[in-house]
């Protein structure tokens, strides 16, 4: 008998919570949770390491078949992402990571690289993908799409927030000038840009504590795929 699985695609800006409730989302449903954010992540601190800026299109070509990246999970659900043999996670949420990856997340030959990666693991397990692109080309017939946002002042003090209780140092206006730069590179792409699915529901979280954010995604997960 041949296994059926199931997909959530959840796209959205930077600092929407998609990660936060994409995690929790997949865990309420028993669904693996992929972080697809942190894949590019990985890229961009392979390069980063190497000298190679990521813009440089001949070195990102040249160099990115010597990332050997692979996604793992802890008992908790935490995703690790292990970078030729090495567990990298804890470097990749830095703004200055962020700002990389949103950079060289526009090389098509980076997209490529990874496409089937991510494919690859909803071909094996139920996912919950969280992304920019997951529901408009990595998983175009997921069974649900939700495209989750919230105003860029909250989304940005949500961020604040965050790397304030990691320790960084950082103003909260640094935060949203990032934020816009970055949104507006993530969406301005040529190749897959951060858009809403025509098939995608709009969840805004403006208003929204983090766990009306988590009901509200399982609720439409359930009402579409019934019992699971
Ligand atoms: O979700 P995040 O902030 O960790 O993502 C980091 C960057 O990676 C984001 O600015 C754009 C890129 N990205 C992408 O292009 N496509 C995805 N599916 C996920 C992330």
């Amino acid at each position: 008998m041949t296994q059926t699985y199931h997909s959530v695609a959840i796209d959205g800006p930077a600092g929407a919570g998609k990660s936060t409730v994409a995690r929790a989302a997949a865990k309420a449903l028993g669904f693996v949770y992929v972080d697809t954010g942190a894949i590019y992540r990985t890229v961009g601190y392979h390069m980063d390491f190497l000298g190679i800026g990521p813009r440089d299109t001949d070195g990102v070509t040249r160099l990115i078949g010597d990332a050997n990246i692979q996604i793992e999970y802890d008992p908790a659900g935490g995703q690790h992402m292990i970078l030729n043999g090495s567990d990298v996670t804890e470097e990749l949420r830095t703004p200055e990571m962020s700002k990389i990856a949103s950079a060289i997340s526009g090389q098509k030959v980076v997209r490529d690289y990874l496409l089937e990666m991510q494919r690859d693991v909803a071909r094996k397990h139920s996912v919950v993908m969280d992304g920019r692109d997951i529901g408009t080309v990595v998983l175009p017939h997921a069974d649900v799409k939700i495209f989750l946002t919230a105003s860029p002042e909250i989304r940005a003090r949500r961020r604040f927030e965050e790397l304030s209780a990691k320790g960084e140092k950082t103003a909260y206006e640094q935060v949203l000038e990032d934020q816009r730069k970055r949104d507006e590179q993530d969406a301005g792409r040529k190749i897959a840009p951060l858009k809403q699915a025509k098939d995608a529901i709009l969840l805004d979280t403006s208003d929204f504590t983090p766990e009306q954010s988590v009901e509200a995604v399982v609720r439409l997960v359930r009402e579409k795929l019934g019992p699971l």
